[in-house]
């Protein structure tokens, strides 16, 4: 990792941070990105090809995400019911304002990734909380009396996002069975964001919400996008599979303009990381599980109380330091003693009662020098003492 080119450049996630400080916060890497992306948007620049683009053969990011979620998740994605968008938060909002009214519950696992509790409340609905709960050693959810719960908080929406962030839970096939249940009970609609799906570690497996059964094909709408697992936020591109019906007559009926759409270096990208970039996917994986099983080692010992659950997917980690000096506010403190950036936990909670003030998430993706720096932060903070 050059830790100058990336502070000398136009990511926030270095951007913000000050020359002395380490940054292991928002969901960036610092691992670069697939040859196969840089060469295609190479291609793209060198051959001045910027104008309105045209497929002969269909819309290639469309093409791309059937293929991958076929042969990589066993799950046929419904012809014609794929849409392209700039990012799955605007997937997310679209979905928000298409599949429920003002005042409707969304219901959501908490510590959620913060702009979907923004998103919820910004558009007048109600945050609903599954509060997320230490179960034999992993995080899981109470699943006794779930259903009635959320009807009486009148929900009509379920955000499901698996594999979870920040936990990094991937959920297996008996919770989803369960919130499929759920789902059918209330009738809910379910958005899920299976962003992170590309991020599991062995032996856990992804399994696709829609893939779980008709019934749950039939109310959910899928988001995901390369941008996670191949670093390549910035280019912004995803994809919505609709397979509400509901849903799908609604936002079929929206003009195109309304919705807008990712520019050709996005869509290049995503094409190229989905369609060429496995030998460098499998390489990032190997770097990940050797940096997860150093961060789980290193929490394991800890001699403050922190506490991890080491995270089945993602290379975000979820780390609770109630039982520390440092619990009223880790982020913060870790910052000023420490010089290391990493997300305050109470933003996980926001517009709802469940308090994650005592946490805070790390971003494990970077080498072995950054990560053992941030680490060597944390000590500092922390034996620092409140
Ligand atoms: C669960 C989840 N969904 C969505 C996003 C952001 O995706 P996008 O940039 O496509 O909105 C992130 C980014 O970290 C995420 O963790």
């Amino acid at each position: 990792v050059d830790t100058a080119r990336l502070r000398a450049g136009g990511g926030v996630k270095w951007g913000l941070a000050a020359s002395d400080v380490l940054p292991a916060w928002v969901a960036d890497m610092d691992l670069g990105i697939p040859p196969a992306v840089r060469e295609r948007l190479a291609d793209l620049i060198r051959r001045e090809d910027l104008g309105y683009p045209y497929w002969r053969d269909g819309d290639p990011v469309v093409a791309s995400f059937e293929r991958r979620m076929r042969d990589r998740f066993d799950w046929d994605p419904r012809p014609g019911r794929s849409r392209v968008l700039c990012d799955i938060i605007q997937g997310f909002q679209v979905a928000i304002e298409l599949a429920t009214r003002p005042g409707d519950g969304v219901a959501v696992h908490v510590p959620a990734y913060p702009p979907f509790l923004d998103s919820i409340a910004s558009a007048g609905r109600v945050v609903v909380p599954i509060e997320m709960v230490e179960i034999d050693g992993r995080w899981g959810f109470e699943t006794d009396g779930l259903a009635e719960r959320l009807r009486a908080a009148g929900c009509t929406l379920l955000a499901l996002v698996n594999p979870h962030n920040p936990t990094g839970r991937v959920f297996d096939a008996a919770e989803l069975g369960v919130l499929a249940g759920v789902a059918r009970d209330l009738d809910l609609t379910v958005f899920a964001d299976e962003i992170h799906a590309d991020l599991a570690f062995a032996p856990n497996r992804h399994l696709p919400f829609a893939a779980l059964s008709d019934d749950a094909a039939s109310r959910t709408v899928t988001a995901t996008s390369a941008t996670k697992a191949f670093n390549i936020a910035g280019v912004g591109c995803a994809v919505a599979h609709v397979g509400s019906d509901a849903v799908w007559e609604r936002w079929a009926s929206l003009p195109n303009a309304y919705l807008g759409a990712p520019g050709v270096l996005g869509r290049a990208a995503t094409v190229a990381a989905w369609d060429e970039s496995q030998d460098w996917h499998e390489a990032l994986m190997r770097r990940l599980v050797a940096n997860r099983t150093v961060l789980g080692a290193w929490a394991a010992a800890h001699p403050s109380g922190l506490l991890l659950l080491v995270p089945e997917a993602t290379y975000l980690s979820w780390i609770d330091f109630a039982g520390t000096p440092i619990a009223a506010g880790p982020a913060g403190v870790i910052l000023e003693r420490g010089r290391v950036m990493l997300n305050a936990g109470a933003d996980f909670s926001r517009h709802t009662p469940v308090d994650t003030t005592a946490f805070a998430r790390l971003n494990f993706a970077t080498d072995d020098v950054v990560l053992a720096g941030v680490l060597a932060g944390i000590d500092r903070a922390v034996a620092g003492g409140a």
